[in-house]
């Protein structure tokens, strides 16, 4: 196994054979993400009292924080069919359609991505949402006619890692938005113990705190060291994960005693000296450390954000001075940066 598999971006890869069998089926089982689940729960509440289809709702947040997970568990509490799709796989206005006229009343249907449903098929979705019917253009050129089909009074549930992509009279027509954050170490503790239950394995508390600080506040990331750490404990300890067994196992990944990465290093690193703290644009960052601009975007830099490392601003990325410090470098000098003076530079004035 090559250490570059375990890269961030690789942890939070879905792999939906695994996210399913650790998937909790009810709120009893998820901990973490109290106001949204307490905002969720009233809402089916409410609805289930007046015996209505659930308004449509949108979860956001960072991959891996449990918005699949979410929406099985509102389908499950509201009693309801759900049918699940992807923004990219709905390719036409025909493929929308068929995916609607199959549901039936109060039937769930969850949009993955949706942030990535092309404009043709989502301006088709604003009349589906509102007003529960599509006009479908039939045929071209002059013989072309337009059918209304009526829908179901269906229940949208989209999910995106980038709220800030969707356009805003998509976003409007979502009854309910709920944001997802990073976990606590505690809270990832315990969704640990009951995934190493599940998988039989052997961890004691402390193994699965020492995983759970480590796992970027992320249940996808915290399940899937598990597993490493599992590889790790049958080969070096005895089958049974300790939080030395734990500290061992992620060192020899990469993952340092902060939670970071490689790669999240190698982005700081790059931000630091070669553009010389930032500010600077994620396509720079991108082409120089050999990484897509969306995996900067949506795995590394909300969490670098989150911890304190990175800010964004509107000129572009910059390093905070704990960033910085990490590197043993002094606090930037912010007051001469960016403000040049014409003695230091005779030759320009
Ligand atoms: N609060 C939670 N409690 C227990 N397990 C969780 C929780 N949140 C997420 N998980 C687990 O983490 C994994 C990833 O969750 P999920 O697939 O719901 O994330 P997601 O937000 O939909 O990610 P993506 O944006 O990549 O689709 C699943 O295996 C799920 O079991
Ligand atoms: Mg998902």
């Amino acid at each position: 196994m090559t250490q570059e598999r375990f890269i961030t971006s690789t942890l939070n890869r879905k792999d939906e054979t695994q996210d399913a069998k650790l998937r909790p089926s009810s709120f009893d089982f998820f901990p973490g993400q109290d106001k949204v689940k307490e905002r969720i729960q009233l809402y089916v509440q409410a609805a289930k009292n007046r015996g209505e289809a659930l308004g449509h709702m949108l979860l956001s947040g960072p991959p891996g924080l449990g918005k699949t997970t979410l929406a099985y568990i509102i389908a499950n509490e509201k009693g309801a069919n759900i049918k699940s799709a992807s923004g990219p796989v709905i390719e036409k206005p025909g493929d929308l359609a068929g995916l609607l006229t199959s549901l039936q009343d109060g039937d769930i249907l969850f949009i993955d991505e949706i942030h990535r449903l092309n404009t043709v098929v989502e301006e088709y979705l604003y009349s589906a949402m509102e007003d529960f019917f599509i006009d479908i253009m039939i045929d071209q050129g002059p013989g072309a006619r337009s059918v209304r089909l009526n829908i179901p009074r269906f229940t949208l549930i989209g999910a995106t890692t980038r709220q800030g992509l969707l356009s805003s009279p998509l976003r409007s027509r979502f009854a309910l938005s709920c944001r997802l954050d990073f976990y606590s170490a505690d809270e990832l503790k315990h969704i640990l113990l009951r995934s190493a239950g599940i998988l039989k394995i052997e961890i004691n508390p402390d193994g699965a705190f020492e995983i759970a600080r480590r796992s970027r506040g992320t249940p996808r990331i915290a399940n899937n060291l598990l597993a490493w750490a599992r590889d790790y404990a049958q080969v070096k300890a005895d089958n049974h994960i300790t939080a030395d067994v734990a500290s061992a196992a992620l060192k020899m990944i990469g993952i340092d005693d902060t939670g970071l990465d490689e790669w999240d290093n190698r982005i700081l690193e790059t931000i630091i000296f070669k553009f010389d703290s930032g500010p600077v644009g994620v396509k720079s960052i991108a082409v120089a450390i050999g990484e897509e601009e969306d995996t900067i975007e949506e795995v590394y830099e909300p969490f670098l954000i989150q911890e304190g490392y990175l800010m964004r601003t509107p000129q572009g990325r910059t390093v905070t001075d704990k960033a910085r410090e990490r590197f043993g470098l002094p606090p930037a000098d912010r007051m001469s940066k960016g403000k040049r003076k014409a003695s230091d530079h005779p030759e320009l004035f």
